[in-house]
């Protein structure tokens, strides 16, 4: 059966790196690697602190933590900086939602939580993906 075009991803919306030390990524990907940061974020309910460095149509999301306990303090301290999350930009999150979940994927949490960007999002298991973390944003447009 086709799948819904909806719930297809249509791009790559934004990669999140794991950061410790925000300005020093900062530099980095800005300063080293030429990007700009469009403009940085915190988000105090979980203690998480981002930059937005938009490359073409995505933006690569440098996510760092914002005091003790936060959402990616778990992740640095397991695994280290690096790559933290891919997110695929879908027009229909509920329908993706479910596609994944009928194809046996593993998705976190109850339901769609409010995403960095401003939009609603689901994350797919890595333990469903083969390693990587995928978050699915939806975005009506
Ligand atoms: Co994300």
């Amino acid at each position: 059966m086709d799948r819904d075009p909806k719930a297809t991803p249509r791009k790559i919306n934004h990669i999140g790196i794991a950061v410790r030390d925000l300005e020093a990524a900062i530099a980095l990907w800005q300063g080293g690697l030429g990007l700009t940061v469009q403009q940085v974020v915190e988000m105090p309910e979980r203690g998480l602190k981002i930059a937005f460095l938009p490359c073409g149509e995505a933006t690569i999301e440098l996510v760092a933590p914002l005091g003790e306990g936060s959402e990616i303090s778990k992740f640095l301290d397991e695994r280290g900086p690096g790559l933290h999350h891919l997110c695929l930009e879908v027009q229909d999150l509920e329908a993706a939602s479910q596609a994944a979940e009928d194809q046996g994927l593993r998705l976190i949490g109850a339901g769609p939580k409010l995403g960095a960007e401003g939009y609603p999002v689901r994350f797919v298991h890595p333990k469903s993906t083969g390693g990587p973390l995928v978050e699915l944003l939806g975005k009506i447009e």
